[in-house]
């Protein structure tokens, strides 16, 4: 099976706390790969360094786009690992708050735009069209996500699971091979999570993408993930199967508990 994401030892310290220690962590195409971890674990920083917010101190973050050869991201800016094909969302939503549902997506999808300002300018046919296909593929986008009803409302007004859908949608926009959640089921009650479980399902299977996702709810993790990567204190103690990570002694104690 063909590996995605590669990385190799990779460190991060601010000051004097290690809050990433060698880490190694490979995705393969198609799967969904969940991170898990207590409180300041380090997951989110991993997210940083593999979207460029971080740059790691130590160790290499490999990708290899679709047919591409692999790339090394350490260094490049946030823009340009999303133009390579890696979209996330965030821990705390990070909306445009004060435009439509509709804007939102459309700015994530203007990145694969061709067209130049200054065709943007004179509005010639190739940015006429460009225009036409990025609102109707925001729109079909929002109507897997539910929200195309709400198309027009501001996104600072939508309920906050349809904040957490919309900020995934905005990231399917940019077309990623990768897709990175960062506790997407966050404030969700479980009829909501449980529609977030197959609407990340179908988005694999019918986009064919691969997904990290940083998750404290076990019972969505447990459903959906095909691999569970564990992490404790900056260091990764465990990866396998739901089965094998449910079972594993050194994960109930550092944070699934007896239960
Ligand atoms: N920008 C930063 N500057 C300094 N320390 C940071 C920074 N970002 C994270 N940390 C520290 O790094 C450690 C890991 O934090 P991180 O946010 O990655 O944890 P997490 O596993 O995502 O936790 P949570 O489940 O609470 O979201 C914590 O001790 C945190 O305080
Ligand atoms: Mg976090």
């Amino acid at each position: 099976m063909k590996t995605v994401l590669r990385s190799d030892k990779i460190g991060k310290n601010f000051g004097g706390l290690r809050a990433l220690d060698n880490i190694d962590l490979n995705i393969n195409q198609g799967e969904i790969v969940a991170v898990i971890g207590p409180n300041g674990a380090g997951k989110t920083t991993l997210f940083n360094c593999i979207t460029g917010m971080h740059e790691p101190t130590d160790g290499k973050i490999k990708v290899t786009p679709p047919e591409k050869t692999e790339v090394c991201v350490n260094g490049l800016k946030p823009n340009k690992i999303t133009e390579l094909g890696l979209a996330r969302t965030f821990q705390n939503i990070r909306l445009f708050n004060k435009m439509t549902v509709l804007q939102n997506v459309m700015v994530g999808r203007h990145c694969r735009n061709k067209n130049t300002f200054l065709e943007a300018i004179i509005r010639n046919a190739r940015f006429k069209r460009e225009e036409k296909q990025t609102l109707e593929y925001s729109l079909h986008l929002l109507e897997t996500f539910g929200l195309v009803e709400h198309r027009h409302q501001l996104a600072e007004n939508l309920p906050y699971a349809d904040q957490r859908r919309l900020e995934i949608s905005r990231a399917l926009a940019t077309d990623p091979f990768l897709l990175l959640l960062d506790e997407p089921a966050a404030g969700m009650n479980p009829h909501e999570t449980f529609e977030l479980d197959q609407l990340i399902l179908k988005i694999r299977d019918e986009k064919k993408i691969s997904i990290l996702l940083i998750e404290h709810d076990m019972k969505l993790v447990m459903r959906i993930s095909d691999r569970i990567f564990v992490m404790n204190q900056g260091k990764n103690i465990a990866d396998g199967s739901p089965q094998e990570i449910r079972n594993n002694e050194t994960v109930i104690q550092a944070y699934l508990g007896v239960e």
